[in-house]
């Protein structure tokens, strides 16, 4: 029987079921049948079996039994599916509730798993669905005593009267851990929890156990990382939050205010963030009201230790030192990479010489891993404690309310995940020597960035913080860039696209990559396109997917292909692209006829160009984009052989993970990949210099030498080092089909070397691509590259490098290693 959840039959069928049997409850002899359900006194929530869209297991969970779209907050089995509805979940004698396989029944794909039971042995034992969507399991019937609930165990979702946080007594730590994809509730990478390890809790929402946003320390009215709560004022939103933290409980409640609010916070897999839904039921929709991390200093530690974080510092870097701090790799900073953080000046000795402390306002306080907290002590004897011992880097008020301030809490080592607020935030206040305190003393002891920040601006956004909360109809709110947008990206409709590609047919079909296949086209108008139609890769909402081809299509440079417009029907995702009759970089250097087109006068434009692209996506664009697949199929030639990058923004439009994953799929695409990127998945704007080098590299070579990587030995790099190393590395160059004498050998020589210094095993050490654009263009004195980054073939298609186990790595290599270190 197909009945729809909210068609009259089937509400009909619940009243039935409520009223005429006992539909809340499983006692000993009525087990739970899949094809049944539980359904709450009021109606609220329903527990059953169920299959997430797009797939056939069967899990038992809770539903919102009055949302018509399916929207589950609990599941039991998320890890162990049942294959086929042969499904029962049943109370035992003993008081666990076991899910089986009624024609496996010994097999239990879970169980409740109290190991104390014996107190109440003999009574009697029931689980009820309640109201507030919590299943319980009761040993009486008349007696509330609660053996187990489902609340403890939370799946991806926080809803109204539901508790994370850790319980002191019993060890239970109740976190949220995102589902695997919408079709698989099984555990995910995403989890929100709150680390009561330290000192001072605090909110984390971290990635395979790294942190990726930090909610920080609870301040009395809010988290320190989410100023809008305290700024708001809690009658603002549509919840109420409770925060205990005592000696047997650490835990964060969210109640709904009105219960007809349909409301829940998830952890979510595809967008990496924590949002809070809340259904329309006008819309037949869930809308976002909040995400974190929601912009580039959401995400933690983001200008590393000592640093601050400030996205308002208009036309200017995000990242600044702490006062009496200083970046710690100047060049990094200077290009807009924070990620090695500040260290002291030099004159900077800050202990028993006089002295003190800058006061920095509307701070998000730094990471409190390594803080001590004294709720006992007032803002002068923190002070005090803090300038007795040396150690200490800093302290703050442990709560603010009303404008009062108590308690303390003093950091010692690093300061890591620190940002500025327009407003909101807390007084913290950093440790600096004698000399910058009678600097800052003079500026009446306060430091801020902002001093000059317009007043409308900081109105403005605070009218658009507010709105997701005031406002139910709010949408999801990229402020910052849309607002401004000018460019006029055109929506192409399906039937457009069909006519000029011919209804994508295989002869229009001009490429195939790992974001979808490419097709040429021609408007009505004659104008000829490329369309890429996006593989189904894409976890992208139809909103987001506009946004982002709109930010997009805003970065304009003669190096970068023009993308013109979009399409976006049923489940087809397309970009529009001008079209480049001569099609990908790949097609001229790897092939040995259309070779000799490309002199060295040619292919050296063609490298400054490409540079000169990369520069504008990682430095001079407002995006500031890391390209993550830069190699020779993604740079396009025009008609004047001059280099166009392709495949630019794919990252904001497939989310990083995925992005990763489609690199990863594609076959060669390894030897572009650095070796951070390629061990620990780290990416940086200094990859992308990585995967640049190697195609300079190629560019000089005229080829992939393949052989490099079928012989499961050194690969390319290792090769062009090796050659270095004997002083002989002119041999790689391609001096047949670059047809010409030997008078361009010194910039050959020059552009290797650069190359080299590309790839070098540390990123830090590797030149930025402005660097690499005035290196090559200005004949300056180089530096001379250190140990190029190894990374060799294993022989079951993995990869590994000199670091790492040398699985695969024949003793050839070894000796090439050692070589290397001796260096
Ligand atoms: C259900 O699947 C199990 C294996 O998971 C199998 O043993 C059982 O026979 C199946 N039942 C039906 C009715 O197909
Ligand atoms: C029950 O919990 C214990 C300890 O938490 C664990 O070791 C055991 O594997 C669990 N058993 C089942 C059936 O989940
Ligand atoms: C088992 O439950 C009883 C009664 O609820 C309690 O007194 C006892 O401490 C519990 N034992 C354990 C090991 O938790
Ligand atoms: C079980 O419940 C029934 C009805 O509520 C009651 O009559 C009976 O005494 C209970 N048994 C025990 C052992 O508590
Ligand atoms: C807290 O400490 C325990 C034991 O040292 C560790 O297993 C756990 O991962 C820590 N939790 C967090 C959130 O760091
Ligand atoms: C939250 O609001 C509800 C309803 O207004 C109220 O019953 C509850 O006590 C409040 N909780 C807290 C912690 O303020
Ligand atoms: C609660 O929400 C419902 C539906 O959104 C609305 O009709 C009702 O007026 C609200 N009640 C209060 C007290 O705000
Ligand atoms: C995760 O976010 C995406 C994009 O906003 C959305 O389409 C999807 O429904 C969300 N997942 C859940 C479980 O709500
Ligand atoms: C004092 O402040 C000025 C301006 O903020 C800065 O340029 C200078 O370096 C500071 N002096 C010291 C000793 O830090
Ligand atoms: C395009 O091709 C698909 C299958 O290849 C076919 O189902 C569809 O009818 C065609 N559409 C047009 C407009 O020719
Ligand atoms: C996307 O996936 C669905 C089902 O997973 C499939 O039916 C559809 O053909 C796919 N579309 C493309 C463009 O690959
Ligand atoms: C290709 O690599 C092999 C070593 O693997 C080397 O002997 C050969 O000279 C290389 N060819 C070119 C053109 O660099």
């Amino acid at each position: 029987m197909l009945l729809s959840r909210n068609s009259p039959s089937f509400v009909f069928l619940f009243f039935l079921l409520r009223y005429c049997t006992s539909t809340s409850i499983i006692t000993l002899d009525k087990p739970l049948r899949d094809g049944s359900v539980l359904v709450s006194a009021e109606q609220n929530f329903a527990l059953g079996f169920f299959s997430p869209k797009d797939s056939s297991k069967r899990y038992v969970g809770i539903w919102y039994n009055k949302v018509s779209v399916q929207t589950i907050v609990w599941v039991a089995n998320r890890d162990h599916p049942l294959t086929n509805t042969s499904g029962v979940l049943k109370l035992d004698k003993t008081g666990a509730l076991f899910l089986y396989d009624s024609q496996k029944p010994g097999v239990f794909l879970w169980s409740t798993n109290i190991t104390n039971s014996s107190s109440v042995a003999q009574s009697n034992y029931s689980a009820e669905l309640l109201d507030s969507g919590n299943f319980i399991l009761h040993g009486d019937v008349n007696n509330k005593d609660v053996l187990w609930q489902s609340s403890d165990f939370p799946s991806d979702a926080l809803i109204s009267d539901m508790k994370i946080g850790v319980d002191r007594r019993s060890g239970l730590n109740r976190f949220l851990t995102s589902w695997k994809s919408p079709d698989n509730p099984g555990s995910g990478s995403y989890t929100l929890m709150i680390d009561a390890n330290g000192s001072v809790p605090q909110l984390f929402l971290y990635r395979n156990w790294e942190p990726v946003w930090r909610g920080g320390p609870w301040n009395g009215v809010g988290w320190s990382g989410v100023p809008e709560m305290a700024v708001l004022g809690s009658a603002r939103f549509i919840f109420n939050v409770s925060y205990v933290d005592n000696a047997e409980e650490v835990y964060l409640v969210d109640y709904l205010r009105n219960k007809s609010v349909i409301s829940r916070m998830i952890v979510n897999e595809s967008t990496g963030t924590l949002q809070r839904l809340t259904w329309q039921e006008g819309n037949n929709k869930w809308v976002n009201f909040y995400s974190a991390p929601k912009d580039i200093c959401d995400y933690f530690g983001h200008c590393g230790a000592f640093g601050v974080c400030n996205i308002y510092n208009v036309g200017e870097y995000e990242c600044k030192c702490l006062p009496g701090f200083e970046p710690k790799a100047p060049r990094d900073w200077y290009l807009r990479d924070g990620s090695q953080g500040c260290v002291l000046k030099q004159e900077g000795r800050i202990c028993g010489n006089g002295e003190g402390f800058v006061k920095l306002e509307r701070m998000k306080l730094p990471d409190t891993s390594n803080a001590r907290r004294d709720l006992s002590l007032g803002m002068k004897a923190c002070e005090d404690l803090c300038l007795k011992n040396c150690l200490c880097m800093g302290y703050s008020a442990a709560e603010v309310s009303d404008g009062g301030s108590n308690g303390c809490i003093t950091w010692y080592d690093k300061l890591v995940d620190l940002r500025e607020f327009s407003s909101g935030g807390q007084d913290f206040y950093v440790r600096v020597n004698s000399f910058e305190l009678a600097n800052y003393s003079k500026k009446e002891r306060s430091y801020g960035y902002i001093k000059v920040m317009v007043p409308l601006l900081s109105a403005a956004l605070l009218i658009l913080l507010l709105l997701p909360y005031c406002n139910i109809d709010g949408e999801d709110l990229e402020f910052d860039e849309i607002m401004t947008s000018t460019v006029d990206v055109k929506f192409h409709s399906l039937s457009t696209i069909i006519a000029a590609t011919e209804n994508f047919s295989n002869a229009n079909k001009v490429g195939e990559g790992g974001f979808g296949s490419v097709y040429k086209g021609k408007l009505h108008n004659g104008q000829d396109i490329a369309v890429k139609r996006l593989s189904n890769a894409s976890g992208q909402g139809t909103e987001e997917f506009r946004n982002e081809v709109t930010l997009i299509a805003r970065l304009q440079h003669r190096n970068l292909v023009r993308l013109l417009g979009y399409c976006m029907q049923n489940e087809e995702k397309m970009l529009i692209y001008e079209y480049l009759p001569n099609k990908g970089l790949d097609g001229f250097l790897f092939d040995d006829q259309k070779r000799c087109m490309l002199d060295w006068k040619r292919r050296f434009d063609i490298a400054v160009g490409i540079a000169r692209g990369m520069v504008y996506l990682h430095h001079d664009s407002r995006l500031r984009i890391i390209h993550r697949d830069l190699k020779a199929s993604n740079v396009l030639l025009d008609a004047q052989l001059n280099p166009k990058i392709s495949d630019f923004g794919m990252a904001r439009i497939f989310g990083s993970d995925q992005i990763e994953e489609t690199t990863r799929r594609v076959v060669g695409t390894y030897g572009y990949m650095s070796p951070e990127y390629a061990m620990e998945g780290l990416f940086s704007i200094k990859s992308d210099v990585f995967s640049f080098g190697i195609l300079l590299l190629e560019i000089i070579m005229g080829r992939k030498n393949s052989s490099y990587y079928a012989e499961n030995s050194v690969n390319m790099i290792g090769h062009v080092w090796g050659l270095w190393e004997e002083s002989r590395v002119m041999d790689i160059v391609d001096h047949e089909s670059l047809g010409e004498s030997h008078q361009h050998d010194s910039e050959i020589f020059r552009c290797i070397h650069i190359g080299l210094l590309c790839v070098q095993e540390s990123a830090a050490a590797r030149p930025s691509m402005s660097e690499v654009v005035f290196m090559l263009c200005n004949e300056i004195n180089l530096p001379l590259p250190d140990q190029a980054a190894f990374i060799f073939r294993t022989s079951d298609g993995g990869i590994t490098n000199t670091r790492s186990s040398s699985v695969g790595v024949t003793s050839v290599n070894d000796v090439t290693i050692s070589t290397v270190q001796g260096r």
